[in-house]
């Protein structure tokens, strides 16, 4: 048996690819292993500690926090500032973005934005949750404060993105636009360890993913591709945190949808700490993602910190035939994001 890779190594190995990275990624990727593994310890005894259950508050989504929502985003703002790496952070559970100032002489030259957990119906039933993770380099001048722009960036100037699940095993999923690896953590030594190289995606499978309960709040044309799926006798799936329902999409294959509903007119799932970077992974791992106007998610250009947006995203043959659905039975509406 081959000598197992930690994340450390990987990393570490991977840098030298690139002729003249200066290490400050590497230390960034690693600084958010290591919360991870820190989130990751609280969610595990979540039933025993008084972490579960409502925080009490609203995010600026105007979404229930959850205790655990809250110890995520802190771990993970904490990791990071502690880096050096970073000079500005932007989270889901925060309205504004913080500004980290530079360590000693250090001016930081990388943003991260994440969404701390992901699927947070599911934490105090102990099902998958995960956190969401995408990196940019800052557009600003290096020797100043970070500004709005650094963070309102393309998902096609991401520099690197990923998540972490924490179900039957915690697992960590990135890409730095090379392909895409997946760790996961051996508890016995409390490393990420490489356990799935080189990631595709199947052309096509036999899963789709959908809120099938607002079946009637959709348009015509997602109401015809879901009966689609259902004549193609493909099974359901869908967890209630997309995180999830993306990484057995990675594997299996298949299909995640969430287009406009009554609700949420623009989409509910947001662009910059849950579409792009789950997009950057699904493409770099040979997928689709686009909107339900069928444009690119990544060449989005966002307005906003906590913009929304509609979402088709996985195999690419299945993200192919839905855009033919799209275009055969889309009734043009203003509302549609
Ligand atoms: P979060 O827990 O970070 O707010 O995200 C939940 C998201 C997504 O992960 C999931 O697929 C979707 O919301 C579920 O929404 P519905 O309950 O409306 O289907
Ligand atoms: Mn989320
Ligand atoms: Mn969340």
């Amino acid at each position: 048996m081959s000598r197992i890779v930690t994340l450390d190594e990987f990393i570490i190995h991977r840098q030298k690819d690139f002729p003249y990275a200066s290490g400050e990624l590497t230390g960034l990727l690693r600084d958010i292993g290591v919360a991870a593994k820190i989130v990751n310890r609280e969610v595990n005894k979540a039933g025993l500690v008084n972490i579960l259950g409502v925080e009490g508050s609203s995010n600026s989504s105007g979404e229930e926090v959850q205790k655990l929502d809250m110890y995520a985003n802190d771990k993970l703002i904490d990791c990071l500032k502690n880096s050096g790496e970073c000079c500005g952070i932007a989270s889901e559970e925060l309205e504004n973005f913080i500004e980290i100032p530079s360590v000693g002489s250090k001016n930081a030259k990388y943003v991260v934005l994440f969404d701390p957990l992901d699927g947070s119906s599911n934490i105090d039933v102990n099902v998958s949750v995960g956190t969401i993770f995408a990196i940019y380099r800052r557009k600003s001048d290096p020797s100043g404060p970070c500004d709005i722009g650094d963070f309102l960036q393309n998902g096609t100037d991401l520099v690197a993105a990923g998540y972490v699940i924490y179900g039957t095993s915690t697992i960590m999923v990135y890409s730095t636009g090379r392909g895409v690896n997946g760790f996961t953590l051996d508890p016995s030594i409390g490393e990420f360890c490489l356990s799935h190289r080189d990631i595709k995606i199947p052309d096509r499978g036999g899963y789709y993913s959908v809120n099938q309960g607002y079946y009637l709040k959709f348009d015509v044309d997602m109401r015809r591709y879901i009966d689609h799926c259902s004549d193609l006798n493909l099974r359901l799936r869908y967890i209630g945190s997309m995180v999830s329902d993306i990484h057995r999409i990675l594997f299996q294959g298949g299909i995640f949808l969430y287009p406009n509903t009554r609700k949420y007119p623009q989409g509910k799932l947001r662009l910059l700490y849950e579409c792009n970077p789950l997009a950057f992974i699904v493409e770099q791992a040979g997928g689709s993602a686009i909107n339900t106007r069928l444009e690119r998610i990544m060449e989005l250009a966002p307005k906003e910190l906590h913009e929304r947006s509609t979402i088709v995203i996985g195999s690419p043959g299945m993200v192919e035939e839905m855009t033919n659905f799209i275009q055969r039975y889309s009734i043009p509406s203003v509302n549609k994001a």
